[in-house]
Formats: structure tokens, sequence, C-alpha cells
């Protein structure tokens, strides 16, 4: 199968395999290259996609919108979509139901008003993984009688952004572990405004009586890391530091002692992803939400996992 940007004139949709649509979030993380690469693989080796066209809506909603239309006119027989944020869609879904277009969510999810309008979604258990970073963190700091969290939240209005915060207190919560959100903010999932908000961070709060960072990605707590010890302090040691995703970067973090916890998120599902495609192009029952597989990993598991990670 052929894959081609989203500006290719399109094709009719019927013939010798599916003519698919796919709007990207975009390119703010290791793991959104892996997502691409791995989807990108999957329908080039595949013999049932004809073509995909592919849209790197560069983290901007309106662009996944435009890519959506754009996809309707070109008469495509499956959209995929990666929603940059929950909420805004009904309007373009209704636009694909009109024109008898099946959606499938790729990765993050959209808001339960809106789950008549898509077929399926295949990705991460959000909410799990964050319940997973407030079970280590409940275990590592239940002695502390003044857990003090700082927290880089991902895109907001994004789902995991939403899910990975509201699993992470659930957890603390539910355990009954006692602790201070001393601030939280946007990072966007991008190293360079991770950096820039934890500088913030350690200027308004120095670090001396914080326990823990949040990152709701590695490359935001990559960032973090940077500016921690730019300002002459250690990480992994004078803070203790979540990450979410388990990339090469973010293990090797984990192997030099500057990160204490990762929890894993799986990109790699392009395979899976066309075989649900098809399914839902023959009309077959699929499940509201396929989760993909994931792991946890603490300090005695990172050099040993290393050589594990692909992307
Ligand atoms: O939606 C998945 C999240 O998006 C990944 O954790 C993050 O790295 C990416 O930007």
């Amino acid at each position: 199968a052929a894959c081609g940007d989203g500006d290719d004139s399109g094709g009719d949709g019927g013939g010798d395999g599916l003519l698919v649509g796919f709007a990207q979030v975009g390119a703010e993380s290791a793991w959104r290259t892996a997502n691409s690469d791995s989807v990108k693989a999957a329908a080039d080796a595949d013999e049932r996609i004809a073509e995909l066209k592919f849209v790197d809506a560069q983290q901007e909603q309106e662009k996944q919108i435009d890519a959506i239309r754009t996809f309707i006119t070109q008469k495509v027989d499956v959209i995929v979509l990666a929603p940059v944020v929950e909420t805004g869609w009904t309007e373009v879904l209704e636009e694909a139901e009109q024109a008898g277009i099946p959606v499938i969510l790729a990765d993050r999810g959209i808001e339960e008003a809106d789950e008549d309008l898509y077929v399926t979604r295949l990705g991460s258990d959000f909410v799990a993984e964050g319940h997973s970073a407030g079970a280590w963190a409940a275990t590592t700091f239940a002695a502390d009688t003044d857990f003090r969290i700082l927290e880089l939240q991902g895109t907001t209005g994004s789902a995991p952004a939403n899910d990975r915060k509201a699993g992470f207190f659930d957890e603390l919560d539910t355990q009954g572990v006692a602790y201070t959100i001393v601030d939280s903010q946007t990072g966007n999932f991008t190293k360079e405004e991770g950096k820039a908000v934890m500088e913030t961070f350690i200027s308004t709060y120095g670090l001396e009586d914080i326990d823990l960072l949040y990152a709701h990605n590695d490359e935001m707590g990559l960032g973090a890391i940077q500016a921690i010890e730019e300002a002459g302090k250690a990480p992994g040691t004078d803070i203790q530091i979540i990450i979410v995703d388990g990339s090469k970067a973010g293990f090797q973090a984990g192997v030099d002692g500057k990160v204490n916890y990762i929890v894993e998120c799986n990109p790699a599902f392009g395979e899976q992803l066309m075989d649900v495609i098809v399914q839902v192009a023959d009309g077959e029952s699929v499940e509201k939400f396929t989760p993909v597989e994931e792991g946890v990993f603490d300090a005695s598991q990172f050099e040993a996992e290393l050589p594990n990670r692909q992307f």
C-alpha cells in the first residue's frame, strides 16, 4: 500500500484496497514520531490498504478538522483521527457520518457526549497509566508527612492530560495519601515547554520543599531535568521524577539516576490498527475501546529494559 500526504488528489475509495485518511496530532514527541512510523509502515506493508493519506496537524485542532473535511471530499473509506483535544468534534464528525464514512479514533479519545460519532478507539488506557504512577508515588511517599508535588501536564484539554491527572490523584486519594499540589501547569507534551515551565517552578518555589515531579510524558520530563540540572540540583535525588511513555531517552535518564519511575505508553499499534480499519470497513462489530498493552518500570528494571526500547 502507498502512503502519501493528505494533500494528494483523492482515490475512488473502491477497487483493490481501502483508502484511509489519518489525521495525526503532530510530531511533538518521540512517542508521536514512533506512532506515525508504526501506522505508516503497517499501511505500507498491508495489501488490504490501497493508500494511507497522512496529515500532521502540528497540534492544532483546526488543522485536524480541515484534514477530515478534505478526507470526506476525497471519499476515503475510513477516517482515522488521533484527536489533539477531547472537545469540539461534534460538527465535523457529523459531517463524516452524513457522508457515510466511519471514523476510528487512534490513541486519544474524545468526550463521552460524542461517542456515537466514532466506531471504536484503539489506544492507551490513560486513566490506568495515571493510577500506575499514583500507586508508585503512594508507596514511595507513604511515610512522608508533608508530600509536595509538582505536575507537568500534557496539552490542555487532551485525553492523556485529563486522564493521567485524574488517575494519579484518584489513586493517591483512594490510598489515603495526604499531599499538596504545589503547582500544576501544562508543558504541552514538548521538551521545550516542559523545561520552560520547570524553570518557572524552580524560580517560584525552589526545590528544597518539593518531593516529586509528575511529568505526563518523557519530553516534558527530559526538559525539566535540564532545568533542574541548570539550577545546580540533582534530578532523581533532590527531587524524584515520574515520566510517562518509556522512550530510549527516558530510560537512559532512568539508567543515569535522573528518573525514578516510568509508566509505559505504547505507540506501536500500527498493525493492530490496520486490522481494525479492515473490520470496520467490512461492517464487522468491534469493541468500543481496545487498549494496547503497557507496563511499568522502576529503577531496578531500567538497565535491563533500555535495549528493548523501540523509540
Ligand atoms: O497521546 C499520547 C501522548 O501524546 C504521549 O504520551 C505523548 O508523548 C504524546 O505527545
